[in-house]
């Protein structure tokens, strides 16, 4: 099976390095979206699409590689890091990629450490960042482990 995974992880390569657990395991290619225009995915089996949470969404980058992609039939799956470290965030893509066509494989979540004080003075969001503090941490990963082996046997 050919795996590819696309992320977008300009924060604090939080979400890189889940995708570098995911890609170790599929034993595929990784790419960053912040450093490519265009992507070929005629020839995977497996898309895994990642990022950041950045004001309530996953990267405009994403969405907007989505909607050209041609994802008839294709096997895919959706992963973020965000302060919360909730799949709620990766809804609004996974409808995307499903009204493509695409078969969504699987959905993972998990918290990623921000500072607060580096983008808000929302008060809300320093008590969700003393939370993160550490993420994603080793049981994230094995979480991560664990999700992308459901994922290949659910192909
Ligand atoms: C500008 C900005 C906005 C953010 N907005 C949210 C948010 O709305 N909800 C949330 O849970 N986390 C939010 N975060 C925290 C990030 O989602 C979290 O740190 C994530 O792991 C960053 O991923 P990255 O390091 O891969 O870029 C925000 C972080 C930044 C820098």
């Amino acid at each position: 099976m050919k795996s590819l995974i696309i992320y977008h992880s300009t924060y604090k390569k939080n979400t890189e390095r889940i995708a570098k657990i995911f890609a170790k395991r599929l034993d595929c290619d990784l790419v960053d979206i912040s450093k490519v225009s265009n992507i070929d995915i005629d020839h995977y089996d497996l898309i895994g699409f990642g990022s950041g949470v950045y004001k309530e969404s996953m990267s405009k980058s994403l969405y907007r590689l989505v909607e050209v992609l041609d994802l008839k039939d294709k096997n895919v799956f959706v992963f973020s890091t965000s302060g919360v470290g909730m799949k709620f965030y990766n809804k609004p893509l996974i409808r995307l990629l499903k009204s493509k066509g695409a078969r969504v494989r699987g959905s993972f979540a998990c918290k990623g450490y921000f500072k607060a004080s580096e983008f808000t003075n929302i008060k809300i969001f320093y008590i969700l960042g003393r939370f993160s503090q550490g993420h994603p941490n080793q049981k994230d990963f094995q979480e991560a482990e664990k999700f992308i082996q459901a994922v290949i046997n659910s192909i």
